[in-house]
């Protein structure tokens, strides 16, 4: 049986932070209502001249370092905040990381769940195609109504991995459950730059689709609780993975381990409790986060890794820690992009988040504000122009 995994991960976010204390502050709330009923406490916000390709091209590109570019064949961008209606956002990623001509390249759209359905699609065609490597991103900016009491939730981020059959971190195993409903829990619809929840709704909606996957699974492969040794989940706030597992731990009678079981999760939460929510990149920043955090060693835990898109699609799918994962890690590079992001106050965050779309075609040159190195330089008659930059 050919092994499937992820080969290598990295992440990118917005080059600004918002405290959420200046947020409750702003809002006449409760700073504990965020940091402690959310489990949030900044959000990551993209400067002037960032948006999901910037951000995806730059978690892309150390990843570059450690594959053969000519084995990248197929390039999948996962976003729900897409630039365009027609061309992939991955297109201008591909010009920017110089990638081969030879490498198809498509966006998937299905809310926070697209970069499962991409990892899922990658996997399948590695086993057909074991000599190719497939890149995926998952890149978003998330965007509520200002003064809702969805604005804490919001952040921006792009996380980018490479699937092969030469998996360095985690191997895929085949058990999954899946649960698909229409229903309207958050949508955005074209017109719209913000999108519409139902807040609520949207909690008990990942609930339920969680425990229709868990019993999709376990029927299917008999899966039991126990054979997981860790949970990973999609992070739109951390408080909404504890509230899962709870849910969980009830239905499998295991209140009374509940303590250390979600101790279990913390470290998954480190770095979306500093972003927030990334939307289709949020599974994979937990996930990622998980590796790099966790106190222990990791080598050889099974995991069940919980993917929720509202809308709905929901899937529980397993894998597997590999040996000497950790090798492949940049946990201080990744602590020191966290740490250097520029704070920023309410006024410039509003200012920036919300700043209004050009429509009419009209040049609009962005200052150069990015810490990364790709920046989203102008828009021109209704085209957006990128280009390579020196890291500030
Ligand atoms: P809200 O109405 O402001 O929250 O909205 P609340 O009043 O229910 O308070 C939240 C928690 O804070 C509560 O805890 C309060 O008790 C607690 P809970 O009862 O739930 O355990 N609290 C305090 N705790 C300590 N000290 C205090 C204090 N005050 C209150 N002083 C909501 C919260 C999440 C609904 C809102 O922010 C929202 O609508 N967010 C966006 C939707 C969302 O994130 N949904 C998650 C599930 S759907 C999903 O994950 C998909 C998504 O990523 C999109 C996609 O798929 O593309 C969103």
């Amino acid at each position: 049986m050919i092994l499937v995994g992820i080969e290598d991960i990295d992440f990118a976010t917005g080059s600004y932070v918002l405290d959420l204390r200046d947020l409750a502050r702003d809002l006449g709330v409760e700073e504990d209502k965020y940091r402690l009923g959310l489990g949030q406490e900044m959000m990551s916000v993209p400067s002037c001249d960032e948006d999901i390709v910037t951000m995806g091209a730059a978690a892309a590109e150390k990843l570059l370092s450690r594959v053969d570019k000519n084995k990248i064949r197929t390039l999948l961008f996962a976003t729900e905040s897409g630039i365009d209606q027609s061309k992939a956002a991955g297109i201008y990623v591909h010009k920017l990381l110089n990638l081969n001509s030879s490498c198809r390249v498509v966006e998937l759209k299905q809310a926070c769940y697209g970069a499962t359905a991409a990892l899922q699609l990658a996997a399948s065609y590695i086993k057909v195609h074991p000599q190719e490597k497939v890149l995926i991103i998952a890149s978003d900016i998330a965007r509520y109504e200002p003064r809702s009491s969805a604005e804490p939730t919001q952040g921006c981020a792009a996380v980018a991995f490479v699937v092969g059959n030469e998996p360095k971190l985690v191997a895929l195993e085949e058990p999954s459950g899946i649960y698909t409903e229409d229903i309207m829990d958050f949508w955005r619809p074209n017109y719209r730059q913000e999108a519409f929840v139902d807040g609520k709704f949207s909690a008990k909606a990942y609930i339920h689709a969680l425990r229709s996957c868990w019993i999709d699974i376990q029927n299917r492969f008999g899966l039991r609780f126990e054979n997981f040794k860790r949970f990973c989940y999609h992070l739109p706030f951390t408080k909404m993975a504890v509230k899962a597992h709870h849910q969980l731990l009830q239905d499998h009678q295991l209140l009374e381990k509940e303590k250390r079981l979600l101790e279990n999760l913390e470290p998954s939460f480190n770095y979306s409790r500093l972003v927030g929510n990334c939307y289709s990149a949020s599974t994979y920043l937990g996930l990622l986060s998980l590796l790099e955090n966790a106190p222990e060693d990791l080598k050889g835990e099974k995991l069940a890794i919980f993917s929720y898109g509202s809308g709905c699609v929901g899937e529980l799918f397993t894998a597997t820690v590999l040996e000497g994962y950790s090798l492949y890690l940049r946990k201080q590079e990744h602590r020191n992009l966290l740490l250097n992001r520029k704070k920023i106050d309410i006024e410039k965050y509003r200012q920036l988040l919300y700043a209004p779309v050009v429509k009419d075609g009209s040049r609009k040159e962005h200052p150069h504000e990015t810490l990364g190195s790709f920046r989203f330089r102008e828009i021109d008659q209704h085209k957006r122009l990128y280009e390579k930059c020196s890291p500030k």
